[in-house]
């Protein structure tokens, strides 16, 4: 690990392996029901639209957990303790942390992301803003293992996940996930996870059919990706975003439907399409407050509180490792 002489903010370049984009792709697109993992959703175009899906009014997630953190900052302190490891997964622009960072003042507060470049500037730029504070910077694919940058012995950790982002694992993914941070926050590390809640079917696919077609274009943009950086000549007028809940297993499901018979080429390969056949582009599972502890209690860990907004859209959950 390549680790640069550090001030109070310090960057750790784990360099991940990527998953293959072009390999990922063209299995999804051969197999039955065809599926693309959401993960290659992110280049540089489609976070940016997913910054714009979090300010849609429909897409009510980001506010109400904002607003959540906001209010009840000081009894998250409370269960959380002073001078923790912080630590977050799949940080990003670290915006939500920036809620909490005055009232837990941590020891030390460790982002990981996959993208290099921005969880570097994010740090930098944390560092100037809260310059007491102690910042570890890692580059590291989160979902395949944790391995912490820095970790004195002697300190609580507690990991944040906020975002409902442990809703676009599958269940037995999730458990995994979960399990993987009860071991790195260990006896009596705690987590703080944001999760979306089960509500009527209005609201929730209404904020995944937002009315100024964000969302639609955050979802047609994987075809636009492969087509610039694998070769391929997805027409993107013959593709019409779909996104729905699932009530059985409980999550909306993203599709992109072919609007025609068609045959896309990607590379040397071709794939043909019926009309209406589609390709699955991402679940995202909502739960009750009563059937996410059972899962995170699978994986180790155990609520202490939970916290919801008024209508009940979302939640803020704080759990513990057994000692
Ligand atoms: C990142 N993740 C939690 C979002 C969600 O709500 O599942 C991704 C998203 N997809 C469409 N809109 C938002």
């Amino acid at each position: 690990m390549n680790r640069p002489a550090c001030g109070r903010v310090c960057l750790y370049d784990q360099s991940p392996v990527t998953d293959d984009f072009r390999q990922s792709v063209l299995t999804g697109l051969a197999r039955r029901p065809r599926a693309i993992p959401p993960k290659f959703f992110y280049d540089a175009e489609g976070s940016r639209l997913f910054d714009a899906i979090c300010a849609c009014p429909e897409y009510y997630p980001t506010r109400t957990e904002k607003a959540l953190l906001q209010r009840h900052a000081a009894e998250i302190a409370e269960w959380v303790g002073p001078a923790c490891l912080l630590i977050e997964p799949g940080s990003g622009s670290s915006d939500k942390v920036r809620l909490l960072l005055d009232m837990l003042r941590p020891a030390a507060y460790l982002p990981m992301d996959i993208s290099r470049h921005y969880l570097f500037e994010t740090a930098r730029q944390l560092g100037r803003e809260y310059p007491w504070l102690e910042i570890h910077a890692a580059c590291v694919d989160f979902t395949q293992a944790i391995s912490l940058p820095f970790a004195p012995p002697a300190v609580r950790r507690v990991a944040f996940f906020p975002g409902s982002s442990i809703g676009n694992f599958d269940p037995p993914d999730a458990r995994h996930f979960l399990r993987r941070v009860a071991e790195t926050v260990g006896p009596g590390g705690g987590l703080l996870i944001g999760v979306d809640c089960k509500k009527d079917r209005q609201r929730l696919e209404a904020a995944y059919n937002d009315a100024a077609g964000i969302t639609a274009r955050f979802n047609l943009h994987l075809l636009a990706r492969i087509n610039a950086e694998l070769g391929g000549d997805f027409d993107l007028e013959a593709f019409a975003h779909r996104a729905f809940y699932n009530d059985g297993p409980g999550r909306i499901e993203m599709h992109l439907v072919s609007l025609s018979a068609q045959t896309v080429h990607i590379g040397g390969a071709s794939f043909d399409f019926e009309p209406g056949e589609t390709i699955h582009t991402e679940n995202s599972y909502k739960y009750t407050i009563t059937e996410f502890a059972e899962l995170a209690a699978a994986a180790g860990l155990a609520l202490r509180e939970a916290w919801q907004d008024e209508e009940k859209l979302f939640s803020l959950q704080y759990y513990e490792v057994a000692t």
